[in-house]
């Protein structure tokens, strides 16, 4: 099959980079901007932007015929079957996004396609928030009568290391619309590692993405200020942290679920956190951590209190998997807070044995649910017998699926709360929600 043709919208850093690259794939590129002189740079065989290699790609492949730019957008969709969208999404004043140029563009495509009519595909890479993509495909798409895609694919590629990124991705995902969406028709800028997910994800990845790139190098610039008031030098600090590829540079810690708790880090935080008022250092970043943490355990609790039920089990109570362990358990702190809300609480954890609990993990369960042995319950039947609706707020799979579903009464309303995502509880015959999904 010969390679299609392609229409970039708007020749900045990522269109120009798109386009010069496509064509290097043996596309045939039609770029397009509003503004001329980027047009007219690109029909030279220059580089709009400053990128390293960008000039030189340019003009071989403008040189061979590949590619040419034009401020016509009838023109520019008529030559392609598949128009990639580039524009930019700046900021508002507010900080909101701003989706004009987007919108425009939307608008334009939708008006050229009809002219042409027949089939296109359009390739959204511009930067926008969950919903956008499937927002402008209904406005702007939805109306046409002849066929047409639309996908979300978000661009991730590095400003001075463009060319290398975009021919080689450090993530490739693309958001579709409908789950089973054909990618035949924008295979071409796809790669073997890319996945298909539903186009709101896509979108939310980009986001995460760069918000997590940008919470990397405040943590990074926190712990630097913190080693320089202490004349530590960070970057070894940080070269070490670096080297640890199990719980550091990896995807330990990296899910969504349980707040954080156990003896160690609610505890480190703090001590930090302390030193850094003590020292002077300003540390937001840090001191934001045990209250997002709180704010987290606080979502629970509004899912319960959302259920409507007042009777509640809770399984799983150490602070994790595989320990007995109940200091800065954020299940054990979940008990505390819903019996003072007047909840009927029980506790289910084959790890924890109130008889057998000692020192500080005694103290502190005590501290926080002095009636805790009269709450923890040896088998899931003796929880709340006959009672026809209960929420089950699930930590841990510690217990048989079968256990569960005899807990619960045929014919009652019963709803479970999956805190760390165990597969086989949306199965069980009850309502079911992940809290982070
Ligand atoms: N720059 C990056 O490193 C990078 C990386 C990944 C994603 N992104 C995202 O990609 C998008 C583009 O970023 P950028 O840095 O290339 O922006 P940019 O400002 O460099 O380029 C945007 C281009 O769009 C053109 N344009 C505006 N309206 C147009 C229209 N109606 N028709 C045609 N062209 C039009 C502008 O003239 C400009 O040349 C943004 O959403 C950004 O968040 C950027």
């Amino acid at each position: 099959m010969s390679s299609p043709s392609i229409s970039v919208f708007g020749l900045g850093y990522v269109g120009s980079v798109t386009a010069a690259v496509l064509a290097e794939r043996g596309c045939r590129v039609i770029g397009c901007d509003v503004t001329g002189s980027k047009v007219d740079q690109i029909n030279r065989g220059e580089a709009p932007i400053g990128e390293p290699g960008l000039n030189e790609l340019l003009r071989t492949q403008r040189e061979a015929g590949n590619i040419r730019a034009t401020l016509d957008v009838n023109e520019a969709v008529t030559d392609s079957e598949i128009s990639i969208v580039c524009v930019g999404t700046p900021s508002s004043p507010s900080g909101a996004l701003d989706l004009q140029y987007v919108e425009t563009v939307s608008r334009q495509l939708a008006d050229a396609i009809r002219r042409k009519g027949s089939d296109h595909v359009v390739v959204f890479r511009s930067t926008m928030l969950p919903g956008s993509t499937r927002r402008l495909a209904e406005t702007y798409f939805a109306g046409l009568e002849t066929p047409f895609l639309v996908y979300f694919f978000p661009e991730f590629l590095r400003q001075g290391t463009a060319l290398e990124d975009f021919r080689n991705p450090s993530l490739s995902v693309i958001g579709a619309l409908q789950s089973g969406q054909s990618l035949d028709a924008v295979s071409v800028i796809l790669d073997e590692t890319t996945e298909m997910v539903p186009v709101e994800s896509a979108e939310l990845i980009k986001y995460a993405c760069n918000a997590f790139h940008a919470m990397k190098v405040v943590f990074a610039n926190e712990v630097g200020r913190i080693g320089k008031a202490l004349e530590i030098d960070s970057r070894a600090v940080m070269d070490a942290l670096c080297r640890d590829s199990r719980l550091n540079i990896s995807p330990y810690y990296l899910k969504p679920g349980t707040p954080f708790g156990g003896s160690c880090l609610p505890k480190d935080v703090a001590a930090l956190t302390h030193q850094a008022r003590k020292l002077g250092v300003a540390v937001p970043m840090l001191d934001s951590l045990m209250e997002s943490n709180r704010r987290h355990l606080e979502s629970v609790l509004e899912r319960i209190e959302q259920v409507g039920t007042r009777r509640v089990i809770l399984i799983g109570l150490a602070f994790k998997e595989g320990t007995d362990d109940l200091r800065g358990s954020a299940m054990l702190e979940l008990a505390a807070q819903l019996l003072m809300r007047g909840f009927e609480v029980k506790i289910y954890d084959p790890a924890v044995s109130a008889s057998n609990l000692i020192g500080a993990n005694k103290v502190f369960a005590h501290a926080r649910l002095p009636l805790f042995e009269t709450l923890m319950i040896p088998c899931l039947e003796d929880a709340f017998p006959d009672v026809c609706d209960l929420t089950l707020v699930v930590s841990k799979p510690c217990v048989q699926i079968e256990s569960i579903e005899s807990c619960l009464q045929k014919g009652g309303k019963h709803h479970i709360i999956d805190v760390n995502g165990w597969k086989n509880l949306a199965g069980v015959n009850a309502g079911y929600e992940g809290l982070c999904w």
